[in-house]
């Protein structure tokens, strides 16, 4: 399926984009926390910028169509701080599209009546939510000096929904099995 209408799929197009840098600057930041001492931390950053590639490619597959070029914007958070600062900066960039970006575009979705758009909002939106609080807990660790508690990180392949440690029977967001979820 194709987006049908302008706004819905300049909405698609900025948050591909968004997702895309998303992916990449975690990647970078989890370098920086191995380098720092905090291997969970990187953990996290790793397996969230995997969230944020499935989030880029359900857009990207929502967009559809045939190959064509189009310009991107799409606001992003940059730098290469240390470990705190780029904490910060995640949850910056998490919150904004909690609190701004997805409520907004799945709202336009929902009044076009996208419903690929609308699915590929919505399981971003929830996912982001966790992102937020996962890295505000990493980042009340690293206060102090000290790594975030935990074994490992599950992700949903489907929807980038988040979880520590053990994943669920079902994701409470899309009711992907437990099987799928890629562990970190
Ligand atoms: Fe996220
Ligand atoms: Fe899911």
């Amino acid at each position: 399926m194709s987006v049908k209408n302008a706004m819905t799929s300049d909405f698609l197009h900025s948050a591909y984009g968004g997702e895309s840098m998303a992916h990449m600057r975690y990647l970078a930041w989890g370098d920086i926390a191995r380098k720092e001492g905090y291997p969970n931390v990187a953990k996290l950053f790793e397996a969230i910028s995997y969230a944020e590639r499935v989030h880029a490619t359900n857009h990207f597959r929502e967009i559809g169509g045939n190959t064509a070029d189009a310009t991107v914007t799409a606001g992003a958070v940059f730098g290469n701080g240390k470990t705190y600062d780029n904490l910060q900066g995640g949850i910056n960039g998490e919150l904004h599209e909690v609190e701004q970006m997805y409520p907004v575009y799945l709202n336009a979705a929902q009044f076009q009546n996208e419903t690929g758009a609308q699915r590929s909002f919505h399981f971003a939106l929830e996912a982001e939510k966790i992102h937020a609080q996962l890295f505000k807990q990493a980042q009340d660790a690293v206060k102090e000096g000290r790594d975030i508690q935990l074994k490992s990180v599950h992700i949903c392949p489907v929807c980038g929904h988040t979880i520590l440690d053990e994943a669920p029977d079902k994701c409470p967001v899309c009711e992907a099995k437990k099987e799928l979820y890629v562990e970190f």
